[in-house]
């Protein structure tokens, strides 16, 4: 079977990865500067919430699975998968540079036989980038293929074998290799050129930013006049199917949905007024929640206000692009004492406790843990858990 080698392996993306491909017999090391994670992961323990993960690695770890930051592991791979981070810059451009450092990085230890994935979330026109690098040292034309990601966080071990794979490369040779390892791993394998596979994932993280707005537009448009948004909202969806996956109000916060909208926003040279708008809505929400509170009780200075789930999304662990602290910023503004609990999170008070002590409560995230709480204090639930 063949070794691959995953750069930023211990990351989200990376370790669901590695499992599923261990577990189909490939021989698979993970290399990350992270050296936590590093250790955490080669004594059995998965640095953060995914399920499945943990029964897996217990299965894999020193047999199909090693783990390391030792850079050198590259030169010994037939297949180096890069999934790094992709970030936006604080005028809301992609960074490139730093998708380039990490392949330039590792460049001197890779050979031209070598298939290579690029498998982060990038901007349209990198993969081109890429290939002409790669070409440069090579001295040919690289095995270079790009496979976007689109799991969910969380449920990667399970979407990565449930969800149709799209392979683009720059060549039939790349192609094919690609195409061959992800049959192994999911159902079906999707062919498209590279810069059209860069832009259907961000097409369709910023169609999702896009549904979370409208749901968000609506909530605080209806609500500013004082009236129920869900109370509408119930009696649209009841029996009328086309409006079955019209969603409801939340913070649409995390690593991946606002900065693709913003790195498709770039490519259409910020033209592209949609996603502009939708990203003023939903980075607005939290303001608008804590006005919600404020119009309940009057002044929040000095009022104790409980916040609860400080995570990016529900029953999950990472606090990455968490507008709940978004809602905290502007509570302190505001001269409040914010109480944050999160059960996900170590360092944040107790649910009980918060709640005890609080004058009033706002819901971050819709944990489990706080879908039965009965709240006798004013508080805010956009996302109307607490009917
Ligand atoms: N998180 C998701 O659910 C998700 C889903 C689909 C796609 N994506 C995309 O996947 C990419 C990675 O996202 P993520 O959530 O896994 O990020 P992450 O931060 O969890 O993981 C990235 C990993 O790369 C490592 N790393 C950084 N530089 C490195 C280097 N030079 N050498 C080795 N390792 C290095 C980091 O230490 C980290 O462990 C992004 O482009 C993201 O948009 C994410």
């Amino acid at each position: 079977m063949k070794k691959i080698c995953i750069v930023g392996g211990c990351g989200h993306v990376g370790l669901p990865l590695g499992l599923v491909l261990a577990d189909r017999g490939f021989e698979v090391t993970l290399l990350d500067i992270n050296k936590t994670a590093v250790d955490l992961i080669n004594s059995g323990i998965v640095p953060f919430q995914e399920e499945g993960a943990g029964e897996l690695l217990k299965k894999e770890i020193n047999k199909n699975l090693f783990v390391t930051d030792n850079s050198d592991v590259v030169k010994v791979q037939d297949v180096v998968i890069f999934i790094t981070g992709t970030p936006v810059d604080e005028h809301h451009n992609p960074k490139i540079h730093e998708v380039l450092n990490v392949v330039e990085k590792y460049l001197p230890l890779m050979h031209k036989e070598q298939l290579i994935i690029l498998r982060s979330t990038i901007y349209p026109g990198t993969t081109e980038i890429i290939e002409q690098k790669l070409q440069n040292f090579f001295g040919v034309q690289p095995k270079l293929a790009f496979c976007p990601e689109r799991i969910l966080q969380g449920k990667g071990i399970e979407e990565i074998q449930n969800l149709p794979q799209i392979v683009s490369a720059v060549n039939d040779e790349a192609r094919k290799e690609a195409a061959e390892i992800f049959s192994k791993i999911a159902p079906k394998v999707i062919h498209l050129e590279p810069v059209e596979a860069e832009l259907s994932k961000l097409m369709l993280n910023t169609w999702r930013y896009l549904e979370f707005a409208i749901a968000n537009q609506f909530y605080m448009m209806v609500e500013d006049k004082g009236l129920d948004f869900y109370k509408i909202f119930d009696a649209m969806k009841e029996d009328y199917p086309r409006a079955k996956t019209f969603c409801k109000a939340g913070l649409a916060a995390g690593p991946c949905l606002f900065k693709d909208t913003m790195q498709l926003s770039a490519f259409y040279r910020n033209q592209f007024f949609l996603g502009q708008s939708a990203m003023l809505v939903n980075e607005g929400l939290p303001n608008f929640l804590v006005s919600q509170l404020e119009k309940k009780m009057g002044s929040l200075k000095n009022k104790k206000v409980a916040l609860l789930g400080m995570t990016f999304k529900a029953n999950n662990d990472d606090i990455r692009e968490s507008l709940s602290f978004k809602i905290k910023k502007e509570l302190e503004f505001k001269l409040a004492e914010v109480l944050p609990s999160d059960p996900y999170l170590k360092n944040t008070y107790k649910l009980d406790d918060v709640l005890a002590d609080c004058d009033a409560v706002i819901l971050g995230v819709p944990h489990n843990e706080y879908l039965n709480l009965q709240i006798n204090k004013p508080y805010v639930d956009c996302w109307n858990v607490w009917k």
